[in-house]
């Protein structure tokens, strides 16, 4: 069985990539507590990459890691890279966010997720990004799911990411669509 590295300290996805992961025969760890990598990447690809490679080379194996955000139309695609350092904690994001989006009609944006694999000397393996387009409306609303959930609408739902349950979610969702694209790629790697 081949060992991979999910490329996070974050036990609740790393749980969330075992789930997407489990029809492969892989023993999955999180990277070790000791490393330290700085996002300084300008695109989630840049970011997801940094994290993979030095993951992978810390550990001589093969290592996955992730970068997400949400990008909205109308302010130049911010927050982006900086979706999780826009204000001090998910309230107050979403406070700006709203503020930001006053009186302002084009309410698009999309949430992106980047997946990249690394070999362990640092090789990347393979890159994908996956999307899930919506709108910020005006109002919180629901309360599951975390971040910018409750102001996202999910384009042909009409409902937010905070309305929908832990499944409906993640049918839809940026991440599982950059999974839906790994997939395949890991499963030709690992034949
Ligand atoms: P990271 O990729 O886990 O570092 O996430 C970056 C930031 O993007 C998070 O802290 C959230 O603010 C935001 N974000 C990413 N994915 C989601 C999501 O599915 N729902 C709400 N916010 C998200």
């Amino acid at each position: 069985m081949k060992n991979l590295i999910i490329a996070t300290k974050n036990q609740g996805k790393l749980k969330e990539f075992k789930n997407f992961l489990h029809s492969f025969q892989l023993s999955i760890f999180a990277q070790p507590n000791e490393l330290e990598v700085d996002e300084t990447g300008k695109s989630f690809m840049d970011n997801a990459r940094l994290k993979a490679i030095a993951a992978a080379k810390y550990t001589s194996q093969i290592a996955l890691a992730d970068d997400s955000g949400l990008c909205v139309e109308s302010l130049g695609g911010a927050p982006g890279v900086f979706s999780s350092r826009y204000a001090n904690n998910d309230s107050e994001r979403i406070c700006k966010l709203l503020k930001e989006l006053e009186n302002i009609a084009n309410r698009n944006a999309y949430f992106a997720a980047s997946l990249c694999l690394s070999s362990p000397s640092g090789q990347i393996l393979f890159e994908v990004e996956g999307r899930c387009h919506g709108v910020i409306v005006t109002e919180p609303r629901g309360k599951n799911g975390f971040g910018y959930d409750p102001v996202f609408e999910v384009n042909g739902t009409g409902l937010t990411f905070a309305e929908m349950d832990s499944q409906q979610k993640s049918s839809l969702s940026h991440r599982s669509n950059a999974f839906k694209l790994l997939l395949p790629k890991l499963k030709t790697l690992l034949d």
